[in-house]
């Protein structure tokens, strides 16, 4: 039973049976969080990361397979050197501490993007999170950093033109699966549900690929202020959905 409570602070149950598999969180909304506090950004970012922690632990709670949120993303350099360098501190901080947690709740945690930009004692650190998450059986939690669709797209690209020139594939035998091999995703199921906090409606350049199917759901909440309870009700959105791929019900 995962009850929740609606708009009208009536109290509805989700369908147990039919929890995406893969839920996708563009989490925005932290530099607007802090500026109505007047705290400089990284106290919203701060705050994020807290909310992070708490909407992973509710997809645990149910059920959720692959959970994969937009920390930093390939536009995300535009901005000033320190917020930046606030983003980055708590990186670090958040890496450091998240491992035991990862550890205590079974999570296997994957990066996607291109961690080459940024500083070694980080790279450092995310290689040793995957590594010492890698036995985990529960949820899959994929952090975006430094990822762009396009970037990724151009990744794969290069690297399967390498894998043509050396004659693995001929060119007519690219198709979808083989192309998703390629992906910092690959292996990973589509997400079923796109989530967008804190009232933009625009993807701004994340799983380009992977969310042709996905149904998305924005809600202005800021992403520090997203709760549990917002989570479930965008599940019962995405429950309540009638989801065609181009077909007939
Ligand atoms: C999302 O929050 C986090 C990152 C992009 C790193 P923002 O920092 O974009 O928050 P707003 O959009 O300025 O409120
Ligand atoms: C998307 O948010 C990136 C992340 C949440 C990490 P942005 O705040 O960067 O997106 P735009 O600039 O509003 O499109
Ligand atoms: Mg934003």
């Amino acid at each position: 039973m995962f009850p929740f409570l609606n708009n009208n602070k009536e109290e509805i149950q989700l369908d147990e049976k039919n929890i995406p598999k893969h839920i996708a969180i563009i989490m925005d909304g932290n530099g607007r969080w802090a500026s109505k506090r007047a705290l400089p950004k990284k106290a919203g970012h701060k705050a994020g990361a807290q909310t992070l922690e708490k909407i992973s632990q509710a997809a645990i709670d149910l059920g959720v397979q692959h959970l994969t949120v937009y920390a930093f993303s390939t536009e995300n350099w535009k901005r000033s050197e320190q917020e930046i360098k606030g983003i980055m501190d708590l990186l670090r901080e958040y890496l450091k501490n998240y491992i035991e947690q990862a550890k205590k709740d079974n999570v296997r945690v994957h990066i996607i993007g291109d961690i080459s930009p940024l500083d070694m004692d980080i790279q450092k650190r995310i290689l040793e999170l995957e590594e010492l998450t890698k036995q985990k059986t529960g949820m899959n939690l994929h952090i975006a950093l430094n990822y762009g669709g396009r970037d990724e797209l151009l990744r794969a690209i290069r690297k399967i033109s390498r894998a043509v020139a050396e004659g693995k594939y001929q060119a007519e035998e690219i198709g979808e699966k083989e192309l998703e091999q390629y992906l910092d995703t690959a292996n990973v199921p589509d997400p079923e549900l796109l989530i967008r906090t804190s009232g933009e409606e625009r993807i701004s350049n994340f799983l380009l690929w992977q969310i042709a199917y996905s149904e998305f759901c924005f809600t202005e909440k800021l992403w520090p202020d997203f709760t549990e309870n917002d989570l479930k009700q965008a599940i019962y959105q995405y429950q309540n959905r009638e989801r065609r791929f181009g077909g007939r019900k």
